[in-house]
């Protein structure tokens, strides 16, 4: 039975790291504000020849290297991210040409912050259909170019960067115990997407348009639905949250993460944070998170590592991995 195991992990960040306090000369904002009710303490922003594609392209670079492989190797790229370099092509089209790979294929993956768990799941199911068999899963994004930098509500939240994971096809059994991807829940319900979007567009509005967020009402979702994935996949893999290595979330506000922790009995420890150093990445959030987390020798092979990410749409899901 194919299944897709992970054989390296990288990411990408902007030169220009920008504090909180750096906030409180263009908006009605304060450090303590920020810390206190998101967790952030400062973000990355991108800056000149800084785009999604080149910070994916950085982060899919160092991701081959830590798994020893060479750009040829890849026969799939899928890039979540909603900052892409141009309307069309996908920017995962130009990570590849950036790469040198002209075999196999690439797309670019929509889903806001879940993305990455979606492109993850998405390269995993390609992997066991037989249809390629080393997938580079990317999550890419600048959205410091989409936000609105006199709103207070919005702007102090999001950051830039880049993280990636290979995917190798394996063979395995079909258990628990194998390493690879275990399980992943996917859901999305549109019935909320004015709670969270970006107020332009080639079909509407002729222009790329900016963040605006109903932070609240997000808020008040968003632990229910993380909680709701999770479950599912601890429910298809028939474990427990006391059966988890690392509980790795999208890392939008430290609340959150908590919050949703708490409700899931995940211990503390076992959770990863890294908000206080990238802000909101969307897409980039998970996996440059995890990249922390396996440079500082947390997650390790043989432990048990669940993603989860929730965002824009409303999207959210969760995959499980046997790393
Ligand atoms: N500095 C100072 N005050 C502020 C700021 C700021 N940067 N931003 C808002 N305030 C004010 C508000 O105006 C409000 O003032 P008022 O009471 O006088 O009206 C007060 O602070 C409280 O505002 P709330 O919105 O209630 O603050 P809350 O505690 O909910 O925190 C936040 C806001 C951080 C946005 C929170 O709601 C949140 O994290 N929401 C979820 C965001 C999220 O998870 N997004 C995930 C998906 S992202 C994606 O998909 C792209």
């Amino acid at each position: 039975m194919l299944r897709s195991v992970v054989r390296g992990v990288g990411s990408a960040l902007p030169r220009r790291i920008m504090k909180n306090t750096e906030f409180e000369g263009l908006v009605d904002t304060s450090d303590e504000w920020i810390v206190q009710r998101t967790g952030i303490r400062q973000r990355y922003i991108a800056g000149d020849g800084e785009t999604t594609a080149s910070l994916g392209e950085a982060a899919a670079r160092a991701a081959l290297a830590n798994g020893g492989l060479e750009p040829r190797d890849i026969d799939l790229i899928v890039l979540a991210t909603s900052t892409p370099n141009n309307t069309f092509p996908a920017t995962a089209v130009e990570v590849q040409q950036r790469l040198g790979i002209r075999h196999g294929f690439a797309f670019d993956m929509q889903a806001v912050c879940s993305g990455f768990v979606y492109a993850v799941a998405t390269a995993d199911a390609h992997i066991r259909a037989g249809l390629c068999k080393r997938a580079l899963v990317i999550g890419s994004e600048t959205f410091s170019r989409i936000l609105d930098w006199s709103d207070r509500t919005t702007c102090v939240l999001f950051g830039d960067g880049a993280g990636a994971l290979v995917l190798e096809a394996h063979e395995g059994e079909g258990s628990v115990a194998d390493r690879g991807v275990l399980a992943a829940s996917l859901r999305s319900d549109g019935t909320h997407k004015d709670k969270l979007y970006v107020d332009g567009g080639p079909s509407t509005t002729g222009t790329v348009g900016q963040l605006r967020m109903e932070g609240r009402e997000v808020f008040k979702h968003a632990a229910g639905m993380i909680t709701d994935v999770v479950e599912g996949t601890f429910a298809q893999a028939g474990i427990t949250a006391d059966d988890l290595s690392w509980f790795v979330p999208h890392q939008a506000n430290k609340r959150i993460i908590d919050a949703s922790a708490k409700k899931l009995g995940i211990a503390e420890e076992k959770v990863v944070v890294t908000v206080d150093l990238h802000g909101n990445t969307s897409a980039a959030s998970v996996p440059l998170a995890l990249d922390v987390a396996v440079k500082d020798g947390r997650i390790r092979k043989g432990d048990l590592v669940m993603l989860e990410a929730m965002g824009g749409g409303f999207t959210w899901g969760a995959v499980l991995i046997r790393w």
